[in-house]
């Protein structure tokens, strides 16, 4: 089901698009497409880009503008990129509704507050709000699969960013099945487990980490499969905050893209242990590096952790690999609209 309302005044449009930590990552084979084969529980966060789109000038093409982090050429930006797509899917239902021309075109500007090119997902929920942002502006509504096939094209990452909440993410990452949230984490924010988010100032492209995977440089026996499977069953099955908790070491070590990070970036090594003994706790990598996460079981813990990191950074006691400063953030999980968390399981800031 499409429909379109091209009479409706065009209307500027908000989204946050969050960023996403994997608690686990496992490859599970080589696809004939040459992607990878994936198993990972995906968390989206409330650390968050903003992106409005407006109407733009009548004969202007889109256009792009950013604040914040440098995510690169605008001609590369998957915001432009999305934009393009959804009106290659709009155009249908928009003259079929009456509409003259194409959809018109949209201004955006996006304030990037996650780190570029950092295992957080930033771009592909950029892409993934721009696709859904559009399509509203617009007033084009395209029904569910459509969606889905139309953010697959944009990159692996983004439609998990259509589920809006924790999700187990297959195949390349286009089959994505929403997930409950802990069973008892839907009390008072302060008592539901957060993130410390560590990015050091090194952009690590995916392409290369997983070439590297490819070239061999990966861990034999299963474990982070194993442990990716196990939480997947065990949120199902409704999983506690405090047993979250209990597996944050198995969940740490669940990710196999670690050891192909580590040959792209080398630093990562020493980085990731001079974090593990700082925090004095588990820390694992997000999705193909260099964010690295550490569990707490309440936000304000995650905050205070950020306060005492941020300050051993600037005082040079934190290894800092590459040329910008190391980004630093408390953040909370987003229950989204699957777990019984949904009510009460908050905004992206
Ligand atoms: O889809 P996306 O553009 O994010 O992927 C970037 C690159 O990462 C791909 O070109 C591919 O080399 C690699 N990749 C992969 N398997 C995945 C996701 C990404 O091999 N599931």
């Amino acid at each position: 089901m499409t429909s379109a309302d091209p009479a409706r005044r065009l209307v500027p449009v908000v989204r946050l698009a969050p960023a996403k930590v994997n608690l686990t990552l496992a490859v599970v084979g080589r696809r004939p497409d040459g992607f990878h084969a994936l198993h990972s529980v995906f968390i989206p966060v409330d650390l968050a880009d903003r992106l409005s789109l407006a109407p733009g000038p009548p004969h202007a093409g889109d256009s792009l503008h950013v604040t914040g982090f440098d995510p690169g050429p605008p001609a590369e930006n998957l915001v432009l990129r999305a934009i393009t797509v959804a009106r290659e899917a709009a155009r249908g239902p928009w003259l079929a509704a009456g509409g003259l021309g194409d959809p018109p075109p949209l201004a955006a500007r996006l304030e990037k507050r996650i780190p570029v090119a950092g295992g957080l997902g930033g771009g592909s929920s950029d892409a993934a709000a721009a696709l859904d942002g559009a399509l509203e502006a617009w007033g084009v509504a395209l029904d569910p699969d459509a969606r889905l096939a139309l953010a697959a094209r944009l990159g692996s990452d983004v439609p998990f960013f259509l589920a809006a909440g924790p999700a187990l993410v297959e195949g390349r990452g286009e089959r994505v099945t929403p997930l409950p949230w802990l069973r008892d984490a839907e009390g008072a924010a302060p008592d539901r487990p957060a993130l410390l988010l560590v990015t050091p100032g090194i952009g690590v492209a995916t392409p290369g980490v997983f070439a590297a995977y490819a070239a061999g440089a990966r861990t034999i026996g299963g474990a982070a499969r194993l442990a990716s499977e196990h939480l997947a069953q065990e949120l199902r099955a409704g999983l506690r905050v405090r047993d979250l908790l209990a597996r944050a070491s198995v969940l740490a070590a669940a990710n196999d893209l670690v050891p192909a990070a580590a040959i792209v970036a080398p630093e990562l090594v020493g980085f990731r242990r001079a974090l593990i003994r700082r925090l004095g706790r588990p820390v694992g990598q997000s999705g193909s590096g260099p964010t690295h996460w550490a569990l707490y079981a309440a936000y304000d813990e995650a905050a205070e952790a950020a306060e005492r990191l941020r300050a051993a950074a600037s005082a040079g006691e934190l290894p800092s690999p590459g040329t910008r400063p190391v980004v630093v953030e408390a953040a909370r999980i987003l229950a989204g609209p699957g777990g019984p968390a949904a009510a009460t399981g908050g905004e992206p800031r």
